[in-house]
């Protein structure tokens, strides 16, 4: 879940290293830490905190090197302190590493090392890591090797992950090899940028805008072998795997703040864009059905699925549960959802004509990429639908399908989930097309979705609506938020984004499902958001809605411009644009994402770095 990065090459590490730890924040921030090699002398700076408090301790302690690397860490073991901030020292200082994963058997290998003599000063899981790679080092030394070879360290390394169980990227340098940078990875993610003369790390490719063009990203069980004149793979078997560089295209704009004070506004108002991003070149008018590029399936085999799994979690796993209805409605397949972090572990039956889709923002989450790993290992077909370019999980699947979105930023995720739906509704109409939906419909779905990026627009304008109701809400300690049918998955997207960002408990409900528990936390001081668009069963929601009322519990809807009924049994509207039933969560949800983001806002809180939450979880 941390950040990682690393730089070896002519001009000072630091400059890099700080600059993509400010870029990295996101995916942690509980504390940073650089450390620099100059010559035979590693320095270290960490704290607890921002990367800017890091930052100032190094305006007041500087330190020099021409590599090095560093750290922002999502604590997994041991309080976010300055001693456990990483980096971290092994054995006399002669090993320093950072780490990015959880080190599951970190005890056992803990006592053996206490009992071999090393000295452990932090509460940390990472710490094992660093001493073990002393000691496979002082092993290889007492051999004969010669600790001032690359090679005996690249052994070391290898050596001491073999005896990991648990995931981990690492970057390790080691005092009296200056300039050699090893990076290893197994379950977290690595990517090398290649420069002239000298080399970059991170663990994800945004540090690396602006400095090279061309990356490498690391698979499990390969090892990096960095200098500044020369880069090279291995596997931890010994093997050399080929090497694949491929082309950056992300760009600084995509990770510029621009006009907005936060990430998440940022997102929520680049939907219309994002949505356009998702549906271009997608749209097939002749056929009236979708194509994407990468599924890598033919026809045929596309027409024989008569089952499909969608598997992610959180926010991804909620646009699963849209993409359900979606493709259960359009293509009469049946679909199940399932949260990765079940499914790694549960063995439902699965024939032979089940697909699997992976839905991750991200492309590394650990459980979504564990059942990803599980599926693929029973033989079935499995199919990401993802943002990131180039991720694990992007990689792994056998086929896919890209929001282009750009990157997402703020930890509460916003455009991905409107770009995850979008990508299911193209997938619906495309398998619908291969089954019974007829050509009409198709032209009619297509007609609806080239509009929606100006409904998001539309929707868009209700942020002003969204302040008021903001501000007379934002003390509430508890909310409810209920919707049905393609708007109960929004509910529970909208409970989320509130509870993660504004440390408010919420709960999303099927809005009749109410009445069989949630309605006893019903009273005065708990606001009920119904998601109420029309739609079929519109007057079944108003009866849920005025269940509510009777209980004295304040109701604010999100509704359909122009019901003006509505507005006589509600203490608050916020209007959304009219669209079809299976397009209502690309408008419902938006309200609700700046509704969540208003009231954080109101509280003080950190919307973009929300307490104990990180951007990609990438530990189980
Ligand atoms: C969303 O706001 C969350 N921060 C979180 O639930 C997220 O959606 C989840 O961790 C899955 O991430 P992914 O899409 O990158 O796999
Ligand atoms: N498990 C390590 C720690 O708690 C690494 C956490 C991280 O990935 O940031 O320090």
């Amino acid at each position: 879940m941390c950040g990682i990065v690393g730089y070896v090459g002519p001009k000072q590490a630091y400059d890099y290293l700080i600059e993509g730890l400010f870029r990295l924040e996101y995916r942690g921030y509980d504390s940073a830490g650089v450390a620099l090699q100059d010559g035979s002398k590693i320095s270290i700076r960490k704290k607890t905190g921002r990367v800017s408090q890091l930052a100032d301790l190094c305006k007041l302690l500087p330190i020099h090197g021409t590599s090095g690397i560093g750290h922002t860490r999502w604590a997994t073991h041991g309080e976010p302190s300055d001693t456990n901030s990483h980096p971290h020292t092994g054995g006399n200082g002669e090993v320093v590493l950072v780490h990015n994963g959880v080190i599951e058997n970190y005890s056992i290998l803990r006592d053996r090392l206490r009992e071999l003599g090393y000295v452990f000063r932090t509460a940390t899981d990472t710490e094992v890591a660093a001493h073990l790679v002393a000691h496979q080092l002082e092993e290889a030394v007492k051999l004969g090797d010669d600790p001032f070879e690359a090679e005996t360290c690249v052994r070391a390394v290898e050596s001491a992950v073999r005896q990991i169980k648990g995931t981990y990227g690492l970057a390790v340098m080691f005092r009296d090899v200056p300039g050699l940078l090893i990076a290893t990875r197994f379950g977290s993610p690595l990517v090398v940028g290649m420069g002239r003369g000298e080399y970059f790390l991170a663990s994800d490719a945004s540090p690396l805008v602006g400095h090279t063009k061309e990356i490498v990203y690391l698979n499990d069980h390969e090892t990096a072998v960095i200098k500044a004149d020369s880069f090279v793979l291995r596997h931890q078997d010994g093997s050399a795997p080929a090497l694949s560089i491929r082309a950056l295209e992300q760009t600084s704009r995509d990770t510029d703040l621009g006009e907005f004070d936060h990430y998440m506004l940022k997102e929520i108002f680049e939907q219309p864009q994002t949505i356009e991003n998702a549906l271009r070149g997608r749209l097939d008018d002749e056929e009236a059905t979708a194509k994407f590029g990468g599924l890598n399936l033919d026809p045929q085999s596309l027409g024989r699925i008569d089952r499909i799994v969608l598997t992610a979690c959180g926010t991804s796993w909620h646009a699963g549960l849209v993409g359900e209805y979606l493709i259960e409605e359009f293509a009469r397949i049946p679909v199940e959802v399932e949260y990765a972090s079940e499914l790694r572990y549960r063995n439902p039956p699965m024939a032979d004509r089940t697909m699997i889709f992976a839905i991750t923002q991200s492309g590394e989450t650990a459980d979504t990429l564990a059942a990803l790993r599980e599926c693929k290992r029973k033989g079935h077909p499995t199919l990401a639908i993802c943002n990131t370019v180039g991720s694990t999980i992007a990689r792994e699947a056998d086929g896919g399908i890209y929001l282009h979105a750009g990157p997402e930023i703020g930890v509460a995720s916003t455009k991905a989930f409107t770009s995850q739906v979008t990508v299911l509704t193209l997938l619906a109409l495309l398998l619908g097309r291969m089954r019974h939906l007829s050509h009409p419909a198709g032209k009619r779905m297509i007609s609806q979705l080239r509009e929606m990026p100006d409904k998001i627009r539309q929707a868009l304008k209700c942020f002003d609506a969204v302040k008021d109701v903001a501000r007379k809400y934002y003390t509430a300690e508890n909310f409810l938020y209920l919707g049905r049918l393609y708007n109960f998955p929004v509910a529970l997207e909208g409970a989320l984004k509130l509870k993660e960002i504004s440390y408010i408990h919420s709960e999303g409900y099927p809005a009749a499902e109410m009445k069989h528990g949630p309605i006893a936390l019903v009273d005065e001081d708990t606001p009920s958001v119904f998601i109420a668009p029309r739609c079929e069963i519109y007057p079944k929601v108003m009866s849920n809605l005025e269940e509510v009322k009777a209980r004295k519990g304040p109701v604010i809807a999100i509704a359909c411009e122009g019901d003006d009924k509505i507005a006589e049994l509600a203490d608050d509207v916020i209007y959304v644009p009219d669209v079809d039933e299976y397009l209502q969560p690309l408008v419902t949800s938006i309200p609700l994402q700046l509704l969540a983001y208003q009231i954080a806002i109101y509280r003080g809180c950190n919307v973009d770095r929300p307490r104990n939450l990180a951007k990609s979880v990438t530990v189980e």
